[in-house]
């Protein structure tokens, strides 16, 4: 390698993934990597199958090929390959995760990273574990005060046990419309809108298929409105944009096999709900100790004008035609710059907590 490459900065690109979002995923990676500064960044992408195998240097088109024998000659794959983590800790700078839901977008990838001591694009752990748990997520935006629509958390026991009563106490306290939601499952898998009591047992079962928790939550006519934030310390919010499926509810077709939802940046609304909006999506983002990049969704009710968290994902979609960057070019930073901040950040996060006090021993000597 000739001096200038190596003096990039080395950026592993982490993509596919365990997740029902891993085709999701290969189209976000193949944005990112097209869009990635190399003036001053060496990219260096990384397959994850679904099995949990690791490829270096296999591309996402090689990826979704099904060709995982890297061609390029640098990359040591049987290193990756017996030992992934140690040939991370010495290839990679940083690490950008363009995973999407389970293992990647939930904490454990970050703890991961955590652990290896690198540095990374996006929330940590914390932030991403209690994102994707819709009923902790809720609990704790209540707890910051935050608006929720009304909800309640079911767990497989009760259902197993009694689901008569657990639909009587579901009854007495929301009112049809409901939906039913597995708590730590993303891409609306095991969702369902209920109408009535027989709708709602074949909802709370669907969801306990995927999860041992379950969300219940009252339905509204929302209109959804998705802020992206980045930033560290003081996080800054996207202008708002608006999803408006055709669908009955933004479903996993939907979202991305039919293509037909219409986005509109900016969201038409009053310049006040704009504010607010804007103003509670960097709030919930704060509540969830979010550092780097978060999509915040929102529902605002039509009927009331009032505004709800629905949810946060920390490692939002990529791809071109993903709201994520759509929001922020749409609010002067194009992709390329989005992308060079978002890794400035991870590396900035990584100096800050490097200087932190980790161990008792050393406490004590101090
Ligand atoms: N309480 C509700 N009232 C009306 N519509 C809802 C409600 N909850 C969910 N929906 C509809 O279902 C869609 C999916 O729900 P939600 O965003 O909670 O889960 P998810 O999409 O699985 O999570 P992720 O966005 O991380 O993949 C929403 O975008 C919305 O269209
Ligand atoms: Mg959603």
């Amino acid at each position: 390698m000739d001096r200038q490459v190596t003096e990039k900065l080395r950026v592993v690109i982490l993509f596919g993934g365990r997740s029902g979002e891993h085709d999701v995923s290969l189209a976000s990676a193949t944005s990112v990597l097209n869009a990635l500064d190399v003036n001053r960044f060496a990219p260096l992408p990384v397959y994850l199958d679904q099995h949990g195998n690791w490829f270096p240097g296999t591309s996402p088109s090689d990826a979704a090929r099904g060709d995982t024998v890297s061609s390029d000659s640098t990359i040591a794959a049987c290193d990756l390959l017996n030992d992934p983590f140690r040939w991370l800790q010495n290839q990679a700078d940083v690490v950008f995760p363009v995973l999407h839901g389970t293992y990647g977008e939930d904490g454990t990838m970050q703890g991961l990273l955590e652990i290896l001591g690198l540095p990374y694009v996006g929330p940590g752990v914390a932030a991403s574990a209690v994102a994707m748990d819709k009923a902790i997520f809720k609990q704790l935006m209540e707890a910051h005060g935050l608006p929720v629509l009304p909800w309640q958390l079911v767990t497989a026991k009760q259902l197993d046990a009694e689901v008569d009563q657990v639909i009587d106490q579901l009854e007495a306290k929301l009112a049809y419309p409901l939906f039913t939601k597995p708590a730590n499952l993303g891409s609306s898998v095991g969702i369902s809108r209920c109408e009535d009591r027989s709708d709602l047992l074949a909802g709370l079962k669907e969801a306990r298929r995927y999860d041992l928790r379950v969300v219940v939550e009252q339905g509204i006519r929302p209109r959804e409105l998705e802020i992206a934030i980045l930033g560290n310390d003081d996080p800054q919010a996207s202008v708002v944009g608006e999803i408006r499926p055709q669908r009955s509810f933004y479903d996993y077709t939907a979202k991305y096999l039919s293509g037909d939802s219409e986005l509109l940046i900016p969201a038409p609304l009053d310049a006040r709900t704009a504010r607010d909006s804007q103003e509670l999506a960097i709030a919930a983002f704060r509540a969830i100790d979010g550092v780097g990049m978060g999509r915040v969704d929102l529902f605002l009710d039509a009927t009331d004008d009032r505004l709800y968290v629905n949810e946060i994902n920390t490692i939002p979609g990529f791809t071109e035609i993903s709201m994520f960057p759509k929001l922020w070019n749409a609010s002067g930073i194009g992709y390329r710059e989005l992308v060079t901040q978002l890794i400035d950040l991870g590396l900035e996060r990584a100096r800050q907590t490097q200087t932190l006090t980790r161990t008792y021993r050393a406490l004590v000597a101090e």
